[in-house]
């Protein structure tokens, strides 16, 4: 399939991305501790198909074979994360040298390579110890990601050329602290945002973390899913005020509190009608300096994006003020995510409208989509789903730079499929086929399409990182 649209300027990322317990297995190995995924996928019947992370991808020994898949794709840039308790195992304390040489490997591997480390800090493995000691619900756990933040900084900060801190906090908090479907597993109806301030305090005192070691880019890499005021058939058009009004604290709890206080300083108002929002008001919980903390000088910010959220006003009343509809009329992956390459463009353009000079440079920390990818006879997956997506999602973004939004990077998810959280392993997202029974990594046609895609774009080579 030919691009529509000519690719973004010269030095534009085209890149990967991963999680590390999504791909890394070895979770008993070299003195790394358990992490809340650990705990929470070997307790009960949280994963649709009952597996763990404990082997997933078994990246933590196929590193090699995988960052040569990368090298074969052209990517100028890999993003993936480090996990917490290879690093520190209770999350305190001294550097584990073995976890902090499994990455400084990694990075340098990449870099012999020609391909830009992009390093997440935080994606979702809290160490089970600060968990026990209240996880996100208490500030301390946010002074200690401070100073893993700096223990990692110090290790890798010459070599890194892109850092996230958090990803994903509003999906960390409802999946993770509300809902219940994702570790830790809680379900703080209630009382929320202390896990929403503390995790927007470690990113501010991350961002702090990294400066005094690196000068590559910092930000937080925060899902954006535009919320759409759907009626019960899912349409837009039969959407009712209730309903219209409902998308706004939809739009303020999911895409504006992460953003909001990291880049103007403040949380936005109207958030009365979410259940224990009052505690921003808590001196306890916001403390003086807080906020200014958070907001610290960024000069990247990650934006996930996959699909717009329709919402519609509560019909029962749940934990939160607004009922999640199924939007209609549009096509879906397998997921059940709707596929609009339009609202991406839109969501783009509407940051850029929102913050103003507040926004730093964007760059697409995530993006892609799950299909059910069954290999052919021959083995191999002819996902041409899947390439219509990045294609389409490509242009869309093309159509935002064009328009002014200043958009530096474009990162796949995911390079390989790996272990979709509650999805367990039914949710294939990757470029490359990954055989759970033999781990065996086939790519995709889809591989091969963002390949000539890469190739044929302007600059994708890693820029200096020093
Ligand atoms: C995002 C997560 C990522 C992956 C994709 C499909 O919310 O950040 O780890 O699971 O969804």
């Amino acid at each position: 399939m030919e691009s529509t649209a000519e690719a973004p300027r010269s030095g534009f990322w085209w890149g990967a991305a991963t999680s590390s317990y999504q791909i890394e297995g070895g979770v008993d190995e070299d003195g790394r501790g358990p992490s809340i995924w650990d705990t929470f996928t070997r307790a009960g019947d949280h994963i649709v198909d009952g597996s763990t992370g404990d082997i997933a991808c078994d990246h933590y020994h196929r590193w090699a074979d995988d960052v040569a898949l990368l090298a074969e794709l052209g990517v100028g840039a890999y993003r993936f994360s480090i996990n917490w308790p290879r690093i520190q195992p209770t999350g305190a304390g001294p550097a584990n040298p073995a976890g902090i040489a499994f990455y400084d490997r990694l990075v340098d591997a990449l870099l012999e390579r020609g391909i830009a480390p992009a390093v997440t800090l935080y994606h979702w493995e809290l160490p089970q110890a600060l968990q026990d000691a209240g996880g996100w619900s208490a500030r301390d756990t946010a002074l200690r990601f401070g100073e893993y933040a700096a223990t990692v900084a110090a290790a890798l900060g010459d070599r890194v050329a892109l850092w996230l801190t958090l990803n994903e906090m509003a999906v960390h908090t409802v999946y993770g602290h509300i809902w219940g479907m994702h570790a830790p597993g809680q379900q703080l109806v209630e009382d929320p945002f202390p896990v929403v301030h503390h995790q927007l305090l470690a990113h501010g005192l991350a961002v702090a973390a990294v400066r005094a070691h690196s000068r590559a880019p910092v930000g937080a890499a925060n899902n954006y899913s535009p919320a759409w005021a759907v009626g019960p058939d899912g349409k837009q058009d039969s959407a009712t005020d209730e309903d219209r009004q409902a998308a706004l604290l939809y739009d303020l709890f999911h895409n504006r509190l992460y953003t909001d206080p990291i880049l103007t300083g403040a949380y936005p108002a109207g958030l009365e009608p979410l259940p224990g929002s009052h505690r921003l008001t808590d001196p306890q919980l916001v403390r003086d300096g807080d906020l200014a903390t958070i907001a610290a000088p960024t000069d990247a910010l990650g934006v996930n994006y996959y699909n717009p959220t329709g919402v519609g006003a509560p019909s029962w009343p749940g934990p939160l003020p607004y009922d999640m509809r199924i939007i209609t009329g549009y096509p879906m992956t397998y997921f059940g995510w709707p596929v609009v390459p339009d609202a991406f463009r839109d969501l783009l353009l509407s940051l850029r409208e929102r913050y103003g000079d507040a926004l730093p440079p964007i760059y697409v920390t995530e993006n892609g989509c799950a299909y059910e990818d069954v290999p052919g006879a021959d083995g191999t997956v002819d996902d041409q789903d899947r390439i219509a997506f990045h294609q389409s999602h490509i242009d869309a973004l093309t159509q935002a730079i064009r328009a002014g939004v200043d958009v530096r990077g474009y990162f796949a998810w995911s390079l390989i499929d790996n272990f979709e959280w509650a999805e367990g392993y039914t949710k294939r997202f990757g470029l490359v086929h990954v055989d759970f029974a033999t781990l065996k990594r086939t790519p995709k046609a889809s591989f091969a399409w963002y390949r000539d895609h890469i190739r044929s774009a302007v600059g994708a080579g890693a820029p200096s990182t020093s």
